[in-house]
């Protein structure tokens, strides 16, 4: 069964929709495998969004993912990967449908709430990163 990595971002935990988002990946048939709130630091968030470290916005990136614990999960389904990047909706908030998580509660594109591993490969590295290996 396929598995991704996903991680409720410290806006969505200090908005309290914790239980809005876990119960769309429930309802959806999704299967949470594991869970676990941690407190991230620059260095993990340089390793997790390496493709970004030279961009002039990360800085603004790290001050919001330490602002405050995050819930990490393991998520496993029939193509999950894709699927919780659709129920997610784009990063760009203006760009992300109602119906989505984005589209529905986020006003901001730093801010949007949720990460979604965004391929089968990544998803393995990124559980590894935040679960070691299980
Ligand atoms: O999270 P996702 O995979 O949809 O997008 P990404 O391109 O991998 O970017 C990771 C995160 O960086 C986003 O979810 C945003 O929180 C942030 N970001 C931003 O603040 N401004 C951008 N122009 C792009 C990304
Ligand atoms: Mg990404």
């Amino acid at each position: 069964m396929e598995r991704t990595y996903i991680m409720l971002k410290p806006d969505a935990v200090k908005r309290h929709l914790m239980g809005e988002v876990i119960s769309r990946i429930e309802r959806k048939g999704f299967n949470i495998i594991n869970m676990k709130m941690i407190t991230l630091n620059e260095a993990v968030l340089k390793e997790h969004y390496a493709h970004l470290v030279e961009k002039p916005f990360f800085p603004e990136i790290v001050e919001y993912m330490v602002s405050g614990p995050v819930l990490a999960m393991i998520v496993e389904g029939n193509d999950v990967v894709k699927g919780m990047r659709f129920l997610m909706g784009a990063t760009n908030w203006l760009e992300a449908n109602p119906g989505t998580i984005r589209g529905d509660y986020a006003n901001s594109t730093t801010e949007n709430l949720i990460h979604g591993s965004d391929s089968v490969e990544n998803a393995e590295i990124e559980i590894k990163r935040f679960f070691g290996n299980i």
